[in-house]
């Protein structure tokens, strides 16, 4: 049965209930005419005489009256499918849970990549005097690594075949938080690349994720191109426009979002069934869509809205800038890690420049951890740089 319609008044909203709408217009008593006309004559000297109090709430319905804004919906309120509701009071109370805190919290350190890690040695360095504080997962989707790290060595999870650009990629980061989340000392996740190398000694960026409960996810409203012109309102009525966003794909994700990502397959099947090249005619990339979204939707509050991984796009090519060995300097280091404000740039003509400063608990600091792209060349120049990483 349909309810109440609401109608706009100057002096604020008021509600109606229309007479019966079931009968045919033609067959309305006359003294439902003289009621709708009496009705009318009342609004208009409501209207015109705007009452002091409540006075005229109380005519229609005093309790209701007393906390209007309480009770109206929003003007384009949006009206929640049986699935969306579920999945709504699962995610809300996995964050209004307190998280279970480990005696031996540890850092899950979970690598996407073909095959081999060129930087094996590097973060082998990199965790050596760390043990019991950081887990490794390798997701390795072409071939069997060659592992030269004790820490990595049975390290490798069952992998599947990974395509740039499908929702195989957004596969492959549920496989790595579904293993990485049996081990319940983990309490952040970190996704991290073959090109991926660490800017810090271990011990800042234990504590720079560490203490901190939110996740650095990469989040912008994107309305050119690259982003909301990847959207497709086959996503209704669970994705609209105004919520889908773009982020990279690189991640850390508190213990409660990555049970969030496991919790979810009402926003993941919108993605793969509309979020892949070439679905809909355009050209939407999962990985860079559907925790961006998935997140503004359920917890904006709770991610950075940065990457803490480092990449360089000022190029402008399609991929982004990959070092090379002579490009590894301290210089190029130091750049990196003064960086203290994100940056985002929207794909239309416009080209805004989205800018705001990293804030880590209110504090501005450093935004990058980690960096990309790195040739296998570099290996040698980071390893020497590495024995001098200052921890700011
Ligand atoms: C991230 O952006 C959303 C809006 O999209 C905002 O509500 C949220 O507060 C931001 N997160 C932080 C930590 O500032
Ligand atoms: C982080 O924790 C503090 C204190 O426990 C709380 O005030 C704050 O709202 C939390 N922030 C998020 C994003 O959960
Ligand atoms: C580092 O930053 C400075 C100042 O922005 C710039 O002139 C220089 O070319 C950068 N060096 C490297 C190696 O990126
Ligand atoms: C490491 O630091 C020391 C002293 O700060 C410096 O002399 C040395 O050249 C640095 N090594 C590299 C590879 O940058």
């Amino acid at each position: 049965m349909k309810t109440a319609k609401v109608w706009r008044l100057g002096m604020g909203d008021m509600q109606i209930l229309p007479g019966s709408r079931h009968r045919p217009p033609m067959k309305r008593p006359i003294w439902i005419i003289v009621l709708v006309l009496f009705v009318c004559v009342f609004l208009i000297c409501a209207y015109i005489y705007p009452p002091k109090s409540s006075s005229a709430c109380s005519i229609f319905s005093s309790r209701r009256c007393q906390s209007t804004d309480g009770w109206l919906p929003p003007v384009h309120a949006k009206e929640y499918t049986d699935d969306e509701i579920a999945s709504h009071v699962v995610i809300r109370d996995i964050l209004n849970r307190q998280p279970i805190l480990s005696k031996n919290p540890k850092i899950a350190f979970m690598f996407l990549t073909p095959g081999s890690l060129p930087f094996e040695r590097l973060w082998d360095k990199f965790f050596q005097g760390h043990e019991g504080k950081f887990s490794v997962y390798v997701h390795a989707s072409k071939t069997k690594p060659v592992h030269v790290s004790r820490y990595f060595v049975n390290r490798d999870i069952r992998s599947d075949q990974v395509v740039w650009g499908k929702i195989s990629m957004v596969d492959a980061e549920r496989r790595l938080l579904a293993n990485a989340l049996q081990d319940p000392d983990n309490q952040q996740f970190v996704l991290l690349s073959d090109s991926c190398v660490p800017l810090y000694k271990f011990d800042y960026i234990f504590d720079y994720l560490m203490y901190t409960n939110i996740s650095f996810v990469d989040c912008f409203k994107d309305p050119g191109p690259h982003g909301n012109g990847r959207y497709s309102e086959h996503m209704l009525p669970e994705v609209e426009i105004k919520d889908f966003r773009k982020g990279a794909q690189w991640f850390t994700m508190k213990r409660q979002h990555a049970i969030i990502v496991m919790a979810d397959h009402l926003y993941y099947s919108k993605f793969r069934a509309y979020c892949q090249p070439g679905v809909d005619g355009k050209n939407c990339i999962g990985d860079e869509h559907y925790l961006p979204t998935l997140f503004q939707i359920v917890d904006p509050g709770g991610i950075a809205n940065w990457s803490v991984t480092h990449v360089d796009w000022s190029e402008r090519k399609w991929h982004p800038k990959s070092y090379r060995a002579q490009d590894v300097t301290r210089e190029l280091l130091k750049n990196i890690t003064s960086i203290d404000v994100s940056v985002h740039v929207t794909s239309d003509e416009k080209r805004e420049v989205q800018s705001w400063p990293c804030l880590w608990n209110g504090i501005q600091k450093p935004c990058y951890l980690f960096a990309r792209k790195f040739t296998p060349g570099t290996l040698d120049n980071l390893l020497q740089l590495f024995s001098n990483y200052s921890s700011p």
